[in-house]
């Protein structure tokens, strides 16, 4: 355990709050009023800081720009009924930034500055932490290289920061998919367990293709055969078949989303069959056909849970049971929406407060 750090603070002159619909905020639009930001030079990270949210100085050459050598993360903090501030699991967070961040060769941040600066960034932007069912400040720490240089090599810089937002929800309706059989996110051995930059920007374009065909996003399948379903736009994916939870089981090429833990925590401690384990698509279309298929959804942490309505696959699209029907799904949401908000007992220990 490290002693208190040292973080200085520059607060703003005067805060954009009041500027903000609580009861209307769009994902990832509006910023908190400071950040948190580190320099890691010299193998150490310094001028540990936290100022008013305002746009970076960057040399053009900085190596984050042109080879993407940079990680995210992407957490929540939530406000009980008695006012007090909750994030949710946010050592898991520290723990996977540090593993997605060893594969990019970016050092490590250590858990005690990552939980001291949350927290000291969390009591001075309080306020922030909206208090309405469904509401929280989504919190993205991410770190990236600083090099001023344009050779190819990890860079010597970095930076370390946290920004906060104020959200509502991230889809507004349950969205449709589509199984992906071209394109790929991640092949074994490469970045897909890592929460890199670049893993995100090379989903867009398949993305795109499928949002023209009138989907919202993709099932990813594997990089060989396209035979097994991996992930569900930027979440974990998870199938009930036979009132049994399936999800494809954590590996190289799919993320160890916190989210996706939580709900297979759960629905063990409920009694329910899980299994972690390769998904076929074959399995998934076969299931939809003979209406074993009673639920699909992503699982992430912006979402929390992403009821899917409909899977294209080959030209055909299976409409899924209508989401009331959703036992488990619906069931999920509410007690992860209980822990959180403290109205039910934490009884993994997942709240920090
Ligand atoms: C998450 O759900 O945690 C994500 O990473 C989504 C983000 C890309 C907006």
């Amino acid at each position: 355990m490290l002693d208190t750090l040292e973080i200085s603070v520059k607060k703003v002159e005067k805060s954009r709050i009041e500027e903000v619909d609580f009861n209307n905020i769009p994902f990832g639009r509006i910023y908190s009023d400071h950040m948190f930001i580190a320099d890691y030079k010299d193998g150490e990270w310094t001028d540990l800081r936290i100022q008013p949210y305002e746009n970076l100085s960057l040399a053009p050459a900085s190596s984050v720009i042109h080879y993407g050598q940079s990680v995210f993360e992407g957490l929540k903090a939530y406000k009980t009924k008695s006012g007090q501030t909750t994030i949710f699991r946010p050592m898991a967070n520290a723990s996977r930034l540090n593993k997605s961040a060893e594969r990019m060769c970016i050092p490590e941040v250590p858990e005690e500055l990552f939980m001291q600066a949350l927290e000291k960034l969390l009591k001075i932007d309080s306020a922030w932490i909206p208090n309405q069912n469904g509401n929280s400040l989504y919190i993205r720490p991410f770190i990236f290289a600083m090099d001023d240089y344009i050779g190819i090599k990890p860079s010597d810089t970095y930076r370390f920061m946290i920004i906060t937002c104020p959200v509502g929800s991230y889809y507004s309706e349950p969205v449709k998919v589509k199984i992906e059989s071209v394109y790929t996110r991640a092949a074994k051995g490469g970045t897909g367990f890592a929460k890199a930059a670049g893993n995100y920007a090379g989903a867009l374009y398949p993305a795109r293709l499928a949002q023209k065909q009138g989907y919202h996003q993709l099932l990813w399948t594997d990089a060989k055969q396209h035979k097994y379903i991996e992930e569900s736009g930027t979440m974990n994916i998870m199938f009930v078949i036979n009132d049994t939870l399936i999800t494809p089981e954590i590996g190289s090429t799919i993320l160890n989303g916190i989210t996706r833990n939580s709900v297979v925590t759960l629905a063990r401690d409920w009694g329910m069959q899980v299994e972690e384990r390769k998904v076929s698509v074959d399995e998934i279309i076969q299931a939809a056909k003979d209406g074993t298929l009673q639920e699909a959804f992503g699982a992430g942490t912006a979402a929390t849970i992403a009821h899917i309505k409909l899977i294209g696959h080959e030209g055909v699209d299976y409409t899924l049971p209508a989401i009331e029907e959703r036992k488990f799904s619906n069931k999920v949401l509410k007690a992860l929406d209980a822990i959180k908000s403290g109205e039910s007992e934490d009884k993994f220990g997942w709240l920090h407060m």
